[in-house]
């Protein structure tokens, strides 16, 4: 599975330890898409280039890191196809891919410690997505989403 992953200026360390904690996945590769550095950058300009690898089917799923979690998941969330989930805990990560089949995971730097954020990580990029009538919910999201 390919994970892409970007952040705003308010996530830079949780970006990184999120990619430590995504290499104990041998089979995960990752690409990051920034930011780089502390400058100060608009959260939807990273939520595009992370939504946009996954659209064109660059990678398989993604992570968006702003400062609460909230802004960015909110940006994904406009860009047809996305289903960013913002997760607090280990329960909303697990139901945001069992039922929901989320595949943006976003978290809040200045709002999450690292344990908590590893174990999010771990378990998102682990559960699986469980169908029936799940997808029949999931199914009317892209119903709304094309207009229907
Ligand atoms: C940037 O200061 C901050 O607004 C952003 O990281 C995020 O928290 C927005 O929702």
């Amino acid at each position: 599975m390919k994970i892409v992953i970007g952040c705003d200026q308010g996530a830079l360390e949780l970006k990184e330890h999120v990619k430590e904690v995504l290499s104990e996945f041998k089979d995960i590769t990752v690409e990051d898409v920034g930011t780089y550095n502390t400058d100060s950058v608009d959260y939807p300009d990273i939520a595009e280039k992370v939504c946009s690898k996954i659209t064109s089917g660059q990678a398989d799923r993604g992570i968006a890191l702003c400062g609460t979690g909230i802004g960015i998941s909110i940006a994904c969330n406009k860009i047809k196809g996305i289903r960013a989930a913002l997760c607090h805990n280990v329960f909303t990560a697990r139901m945001s891919r069992q039922h929901n089949n989320a595949n943006v995971l976003s978290m809040g730097g200045r709002d999450i410690s690292f344990g908590p954020a590893s174990e999010i990580v771990r378990v998102w990029v682990t559960e699986k997505f469980l169908g029936g009538r799940h997808e029949r919910r999931v199914n009317k999201i892209t119903a709304l989403e094309n207009g229907q």
